[in-house]
């Protein structure tokens, strides 16, 4: 499949393995399932993955910001098969294992140093977790969290999640005391700021609600995504993180990254948080940290592991197999991926926008490293979202033979494995311009 030089897609989509497939999952699985559009994968290599009826495609989504060395990358394939031939399970909760502390080890080296490590299995885990270290140790009832924030989908971490009503209405009561504040979108700001004031007028913000009703000294944490994931690839200005670490500091509030989709290299650093120098009490990986075996990491500072042995755990939390293909994913970001998520995301950008001259609807191109977001409008002039545009975008794109995924309101989501070289980018380029050109 490597030698493709393009996408083959040579049945109407869904073909008629996929269609039978579908119809099945139609009827058994649950309806709260998304499919976005009708693919079914088979077998995958690098950014190529061929569906069950031989159609071929390439993938800018990464199972959602998750494959991060590509389909089937040999060296996790073997550190997957060597580690399952010895023991798949003890439960580290109650013993441990060496490839979960030399994991621990290297991703406290990786974020900086000064943590100790929880694993647990997804990112809504691991943002339990951190809401659960963040009330032992601090003992404070409230959480700060931004609206269009995605941190995930059980009722603790569902009460920080606000991208979308639809993933809350029907579950309330949730966890109390989660207070949202708007996130500084540079290209629409909050309260009809000027672009160059998005971060201030969100500090400001903060601090009218610590005099008004919120006292600071009952807020535990303020919980953030380096760019906002979910809510649609969001970059905050720059400057706005080191202001917020230095108010949350003040107030001694815990600041928490959830880097569950923005971390493991994905922006080209380690964490997304490094590109502003900040140095968060609390970190959250999940997603990529493992090549799509499910693992979650919590890191948290010395200063804050007061809990007990048993006040928190779980039966298959760091499991040694997911552990073995985080080194492996490791191993390889440290080799050259993570430059190469820089490298070509940079060239992804840089020629995304050269598109934008011909296509004025595609109203901003943003994002770090191979987190990319196209953000569709209206109008350039009135930024006005264009939700119908951008799934068109998306759906012609898979008749095409190029995976992407939507995020937030407008946005579409290019997440490729970082593995993408600049010519698999420039095909990629290519095939968005045709799509665009088709639409007009
Ligand atoms: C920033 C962020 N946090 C948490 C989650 C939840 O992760 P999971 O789906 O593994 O529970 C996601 C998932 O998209 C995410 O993007």
């Amino acid at each position: 499949m490597k030698t493709l030089q393009r996408p083959e897609v040579h049945t109407p989509l869904p073909g008629p393995k996929a269609k039978e497939i579908l119809a099945r999952d139609e009827r058994v699985l649950s309806t709260s399932y998304v499919r976005p559009y009708p693919f079914v994968p088979e077998a995958g290599e690098g950014v190529w993955i061929r569906d069950v009826d031989g159609n071929v495609f390439l993938d800018l989504m990464a199972g959602i910001a998750v494959n991060t060395t590509g389909y089937a990358h040999p060296r996790v394939v073997e550190a997957v098969r060597a580690q399952a031939a010895r023991f798949s399970h003890v439960c580290f909760s109650d013993f441990s294992s060496e490839p979960q502390v030399s994991l621990a080890e290297r991703l406290d080296r990786l974020a900086g140093g000064g943590y100790r490590v929880y694993f647990g299995n997804s990112g809504t885990e691991g943002v339990e977790a951190a809401v659960k270290v963040a009330r032992y140790h601090t003992r404070r009832p409230y959480i700060l969290a931004f609206t269009g924030a995605f941190h995930g989908r059980t009722l603790g971490s569902l009460a920080l999640t606000s991208s979308n009503s639809k993933y809350r209405k029907g579950f309330a009561p949730l966890l109390p005391g989660v207070v949202h504040v708007p996130y500084p979108h540079p290209y629409r700001p909050p309260f009809g700021a000027k672009p160059e004031d998005a971060g201030r007028v969100v500090l400001d913000y903060i601090e009218h609600l610590f005099k008004t009703k919120l006292p600071p000294d009952e807020v535990g944490a303020v919980f953030f995504e380096p760019i906002q994931g979910e809510g649609g690839y969001i970059v905050p200005p720059e400057g706005f993180l080191p202001a917020l670490q230095e108010l949350a500091q003040k107030h001694g509030i815990l600041l928490v990254a959830d880097e569950v989709q923005t971390g493991s290299g994905r922006t080209g650093r380690f964490l997304a948080s490094a590109y502003e120098g900040i140095d968060p009490d609390v970190v959250i990986l999940a997603k990529g940290l493992a090549s799509g075996y499910p693992i979650s990491a919590v890191l948290f500072k010395e200063e804050l592991s007061s809990w007990p042995p048993g006040a928190h755990g779980s039966t298959f939390g760091g499991n040694p197999v997911a552990a073995a293909a985080a080194t492996a994913t490791l191993d390889l970001l440290e080799e050259g991926l993570m430059q190469n998520a820089f490298e070509v995301g940079e060239y992804l950008r840089a020629e995304l926008r050269q598109l934008q001259a011909d296509f004025p609807r595609l109203g901003d191109v943003r994002g770090r490293g191979l987190m990319i977001g196209l953000d569709f409008v209206k109008d350039p002039e009135t930024r006005e979202e264009d939700p119908e545009l951008r799934d068109r975008v998306a759906e012609a794109a898979f008749a095409k033979g190029l995976l992407t995924l939507p995020a937030g309101p407008s946005t579409l989501r290019l997440s490729p494995p970082l593995v993408l070289t600049r010519a698999e980018a420039a095909l990629a380029v290519e095939l968005l311009g045709e799509v665009l050109r088709e639409l007009g």
